[in-house]
C-alpha cells in the first residue's frame, strides 16, 4: 500500500513504479535514515507532540528495524519507493499504529536532506583520514630523499635540478589543500535541515536545536525553502573530490612515466602492477592508469550535479533524487583510489642513480651558469645570452657544461674563473636553492616540518 495513496483512484503504472523508485541505491542511507528518525521521534516526545511513551515505542521499533537490516533479514520493497518510506513501513509493520505518528511534522524532503548530510559528513571524515595517511607517507619518503637529485621539468623538458624530496613535498601541499577544503565543506554540510517540513516549516512546536544536538549538527538552518532545496554541499564535495582526483591523476601520470624503461626512475612493486596476456616481458602500471582514468567519473558527478540543479525552481523537485548516485560514485571512487594509491607509492623502488644521471644531462645547470655570471656583475639578460651560446657549443662538441675547459669558458666570457665548476655541479645547484620553498635540503626539511605541523592542526 502506498503511504500517500489516499488521493489516488488508480495504482501506479508498473513502469513508473520502477522508474521513480530510488530504493535500489538509497538503501545505502538506512543507518542515517533510522538515526534521523530516532532523533526526530525523541524530540517530538520531548516537546509533547507525541507522548514520551509513544516516542519510546517508536525508538525501540526503529532500533529493531536497524538490527534486522544489518542482519540481512529485510527485503526492501520497490513499491515503497525509497529508504524513508521503506523504514517507516517496516516500523509500522513491527509496532502498529503508533509507527504512523513518526512522520508528524516532517517530510521526506527534509528527511532526505538530513540523511545525505549525515552520510557525507561521515564519508568526508574517512576521506580526510585517508588523505592524512597519504601525506604522512609522502613526508616520510621525502625525509629519506632530501639529497636524491633529479631533474625538475617544465614542458616535460629537463629544466633545473631539484630533489625527489622537493618533488614529493609538492604533492603534499596539494593534498593538504584537499584536506583543508574538505574541512571547509564539512562546515557547510554540518547544518541541520530537519524541521523544514516539505518546504514551509511546520505548525508544530519543534525543538530543532535539540534535534541538532542529538544528531551532532553544529548549526540549524534558517530558511525552510533553502534547507530542502540546497545541495550546494554535495556540489562542493564533488568539486573537492574532483581536485583530489586531479592531484592523484597528475601524480599517476608521473609514476607511469617514471616507470618506463626510458625514464627508469622507479620500479613499481609486483603487487601493484600487472602483466600482459600476450607479451611476457610486460609489467604495466595499471593501478596508476586506472586512477587517472577514474578521475573522469568524479568530474562527471560534479558536472552532473551542477546540471541537474541549474534549472530547478524552489523548493524540492524530484530531479534532486538524482543527487545520490552521483554523490555515491564520487565518494566510492575517491576512497577506492586513495586506498590503493598510498601503498603503491610506499612500496615502489626508487632508482636514485638514474635520477641523478638524468639531472646531469639536459643542461639542467644552465641557469646556474648564468646565475654565476650575474653574481659577478654581468646583467642577467647578457649572462643568459652567453650561456645560450655555451649550450649551443656544448651540443656541437657533445659535452656537458661542467666538461668545458676554463679556456673554452674564457672564450665565451672573461668573467668565468676556476670557481665556476664548484657552482654548477647538479648536487650543488639543488643545494644552493636555499630560498624558502626551494629544493635545498634545509629548505625542504623546514617545509616538511611545517607541513607536519599543518597536518597536526586538521
Ligand atoms: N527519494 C526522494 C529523493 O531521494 C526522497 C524525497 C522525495 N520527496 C518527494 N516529495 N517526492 O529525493
Amino acid at each position: 500500500m502506498k503511504l500517500w495513496g489516499g488521493r489516488f483512484q488508480k495504482t501506479t503504472d508498473r513502469l513508473v513504479e520502477d522508474f521513480h523508485s530510488s530504493i535500489s541505491f538509497d538503501q545505502r542511507l538506512y543507518k542515517q535514515d533510522i538515526r534521523g528518525s530516532i532523533a526526530h521521534a525523541t524530540m517530538l516526545g520531548k516537546v509533547g507532540v507525541i507522548t514520551e511513551e509513544e516516542a519510546k515505542q517508536i525508538v525501540t521499533g526503529l532500533r529493531q528495524v536497524l538490527d534486522e537490516i544489518e542482519q540481512g533479514k529485510v527485503a526492501f520493497d520497490i513499491a515503497a519507493e525509497d529508504i524513508h518510506m521503506n523504514v517507516e513501513q517496516l516500523l509500522t509493520d513491527k509496532i502498529g499504529a503508533v509507527g504512523k505518528k513518526l512522520h508528524t511534522a516532517r517530510s521526506r524532503n527534509d528527511q532526505v536532506a538530513v540523511d545525505v548530510r549525515m552520510y557525507l559528513k561521515d564519508e568526508m571524515n574517512e576521506i580526510q583520514a585517508l588523505l592524512k595517511d597519504l601525506v604522512e607517507t609522502l613526508l616520510n619518503l621525502a625525509e629519506q630523499h632530501t639529497l636524491t637529485v633529479m631533474p625538475g621539468y617544465t614542458h616535460l623538458q629537463r629544466a633545473q635540478p631539484i630533489t625527489l624530496a622537493h618533488h614529493l613535498v609538492a604533492y603534499t601541499q596539494m593534498f593538504m589543500r584537499d584536506i583543508e577544503r574538505l574541512a571547509d565543506c564539512y562546515k557547510r554540510t554540518n547544518v541541520l535541515p530537519l524541521g523544514s517540513g516539505a518546504l514551509a516549516g511546520t505548525t508544530f512546536p519543534l525543538d530543532r536545536e535539540y534535534t541538532a544536538e542529538l544528531l551532532g549538527f553544529a548549526q540549524v538552518s534558517d530558511n525552510s525553502l533553502d534547507a530542502v532545496s540546497d545541495r550546494d554541499f554535495a556540489v562542493e564535495f564533488c568539486a573537492a573530490a574532483s581536485l583530489i582526483m586531479m592531484h592523484l591523476s597528475r601524480f599517476c601520470e608521473e609514476i607511469i612515466l617514471w616507470a618506463t624503461g626510458e625514464f627508469a626512475f622507479i620500479d613499481l612493486d609486483d603487487a601493484y602492477s600487472t602483466g600482459s596476456s600476450i607479451m611476457p616481458q610486460k609489467k604495466n602500471p595499471d593501478v596508476a592508469e586506472l586512477i587517472r582514468g577514474k578521475t573522469g567519473r568524479v568530474y562527471g558527478s560534479l558536472i552532473g550535479l551542477l546540471t541537474m540543479l541549474k534549472g530547478l525552481p524552489m523548493a524540492y523537485n524530484k530531479d534532486m533524487q538524482e543527487d545520490k548516485e552521483a554523490l555515491f560514485a564520487a565518494v566510492d571512487t575517491v576512497k577506492g583510489c586513495l586506498l590503493v594509491f598510498r601503498p603503491m607509492i610506499a612500496t615502489m623502488t626508487i632508482h636514485k642513480e638514474n635520477m641523478a644521471k638524468a639531472a646531469r644531462g639536459g643542461f639542467t645547470n644552465a641557469t646556474d651558469v648564468a646565475d654565476y655570471l650575474a653574481k659577478k656583475g654581468v646583467p642577467f639578460r647578457e649572462a643568459h645570452e652567453i650561456v645560450g651560446k655555451a649550450v649551443f657549443y656544448c651540443l656541437q662538441q657533445g659535452k656537458a657544461l661542467e666538461e668545458l675547459t676554463l679556456e673554452e669558458y674564457k672564450e665565451l666570457s672573461q668573467v668565468f674563473d676556476q670557481d665556476v665548476y664548484a657552482a654548477i655541479g647538479v648536487e650543488y645547484c639543488a643545494a644552493a636553492r636555499k630560498v624558502r620553498g626551494g629544493p635545498a635540503p634545509e629548505a625542504v626539511k623546514q617545509a616538511i616540518a611545517r607541513t607536519r605541523e599543518r597536518l597536526g592542526c586538521c
